[in-house]
């Protein structure tokens, strides 16, 4: 797998235009010629930046970014000056695809040192923004190019050393700053190579990440984080022993066995809640006799996003340390048609009881993850759960490529976890959980069925779940655009994103 930790993150002191680095970068905020510190700049340079600026209809706004050649007029080699928009509008999280932008902005130009300033916003942002900036600068190189055999793929990345400015309305920072400023460039790191490891395990073919692959991801980084962090992993006889049902006969039609996943972290003290986050785990959804046509199933090998990130979470989540007790369960396995697969028709019997009749084999996601939540809410009795699936692709009609649909019908558990959305940058929205829907999942000869119809399909998938969290206080989160993605930010190239992973770590870990 791809691991890019080997940029080094350091806080640097003194004047920030007399560093000696291969590319020294600062933000302007707006127009840069009443910015003093681009003045400043531009005279060292006899006026070249505001030139290039000017030709470059460079206004400081967001996406905007100049760069030229300092040819020794200031120990720096070259100047990037990149565009942070309005400062009223400067939310933290901006921050994380301006730094992704200048790490791969120096590995284009092969610069091995960055200086970095971080603008100051007063009001105590420092830390949150050094933590972004860590995250932006493994996000921003991050590049799935195992299976790439060309000689450009090759070359190691130019980037070694990625240092960072930081004023304190003026001042130097006290050594307790200092201290606190270097834990959160760690915790940076930590999530952003739980996001890239989400990444890799999204990216790469079914063939490679099958049920098995994943458990073994899962018990290598418990294996990392003795002491702490246990997995479990039930084949398929123990899942038939327990009665999962629904789960079983999605994996039937591949010769792929199915794993169901369970993971688990206890803090050295006493927990004070516990909480269960839960990923849907299909390493290839081909539909089922409900066959996807070519196109729609191209892309299906993301369709275990959820469990990829719940799993690479934990690893940060141990690194970090909780104060809860925390739980990642996925149950894994693979939607084929063969001679052994489930059909449409078919009743199925859930852990909990329920009967499932099949209308469509290609619904599977919340057949797995309602067998996945029985699990969760009977044998771990979570304070909390929340569940991360590429559900429907109802989800992506209502709300874009960009955005989580949150549905929840517990008012408290669903505004806490947005807050903590807001937090990291993740875009969420609310989607409501209208009971009426659920007359669309009746059927004639089972307790229900498992698709209602296309209208509001990713609100009756939310129901069709709701059956099984019953009185458990959850949250289902439906990541089918965000997971896996064709266009770009500075942060992430195309492909699996690894959505979900900075805010499961920041709820796990702060709230
Ligand atoms: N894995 C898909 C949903 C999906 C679609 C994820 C696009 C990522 C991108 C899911 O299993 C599925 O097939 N859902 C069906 C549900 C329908 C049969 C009720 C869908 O959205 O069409
Ligand atoms: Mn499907
Ligand atoms: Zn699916």
């Amino acid at each position: 797998m791809d691991a890019n930790g080997g940029i080094e993150l350091t806080l640097l002191q003194g004047a920030p235009q007399e560093a000696h680095v291969d590319l020294f970068a600062f933000t302007t905020f707006g127009d840069p010629s009443k910015d003093s510190f681009f003045k400043a700049i531009d005279s060292a340079l006899n006026g070249v930046l505001a030139d290039v600026a000017k030709s470059e209809f460079f206004e400081g706004k967001i996406g905007q970014s100049i760069s030229v050649h300092t040819h020794g007029r200031i120990p720096a080699k070259r100047i990037l000056v990149v565009g942070g928009g309005a400062r009223s509008e400067f939310a933290n999280p901006h921050i994380r695809d301006i730094a992704a932008s200048v790490a791969s902005a120096a590995n284009k130009s092969s610069a091995a040192s960055v200086g970095f300033v971080v603008p100051a916003l007063g009001a105590n942002r420092e830390q949150g923004l050094l933590q972004l900036v860590a995250e932006g600068v493994h996000l921003g190189t991050y590049k799935f190019g195992r299976y790439l055999t060309g000689d450009d793929h090759k070359r190691p990345m130019a980037l070694k050393s990625f240092g960072v400015f930081l004023e304190v309305k003026g001042k130097k920072p006290s050594a307790g700053q200092a201290r606190a400023f270097a834990a959160a460039v760690t915790r940076g790191t930590q999530i952003a190579q739980a996001v890239n490891h989400a990444r890799d395990l999204i990216n790469e073919p079914a063939a490679a990440i099958t049920p098995v692959a994943l458990a073994g991801d899962a018990q290598a980084i418990a294996k990392k984080h003795k002491g702490t962090l246990t997995v479990t992993v039930l084949d398929a006889k123990k899942c038939q022993e327990l009665g999962m049902g629904m789960f079983l006969a999605v994996g039937r039609g591949s010769d792929q066995e199915p794993r169901f996943i369970h993971m688990t972290y206890k803090p050295a003290k006493k927990p004070k809640k516990r909480l269960c986050f839960i990923g849907k785990g299909i390493t290839f959804d081909s539909g089922g006799y409900s066959l996807k046509a070519s196109q729609a199933m191209e892309d299906m090998k993301v369709d275990m996003s959820g469990a990829a990130a719940v799993i690479a979470a934990m690893d940060a989540i141990a690194t970090l340390g909780s104060e809860h007790e925390v739980h990642a369960i996925a149950a894994c396995c693979e939607n084929l048609v063969s001679g052994r697969a489930y059909k449409l028709g078919d009743v199925l019997v859930s852990m909990d009881g329920t009967t499932v009749e099949i209308n469509n084999t290609d619904a599977e996601g919340r057949l797995t993850l309602g067998d996945a939540i029985t699990y969760a809410r009977t044998k771990i009795q979570p304070d909390e759960m929340f569940d991360f699936a590429t559900l429907t692709g109802a989800c992506m009609v209502a709300l874009g490529p960009y955005t989580a649909g949150v549905m929840s019908d517990h008012e408290s558990l669903v505004r806490s976890w947005l807050a903590a959305a807001e937090r990291t940058g993740e875009d969420m929205w609310r989607l409501p959980l209208t009971t009426r829907l659920r007359e669309q999942l009746k059927s004639q000869i089972a307790d229900m069925r498992n698709t209602g119809d296309r209208f509001g399909g990713a609100i009756t998938a939310g129901l069709f779940l709701k059956t099984f969290a019953k009185d458990t206080p959850w949250v289902h989160v439906d990541i089918a655009g965000p997971a896996s993605l064709s266009t770009t930010r500075p942060s992430q190239p195309k492909g699996g994103t690894g959505f979900a992973v900075t805010t499961i770590v920041e709820y796990a870990t702060r709230a």
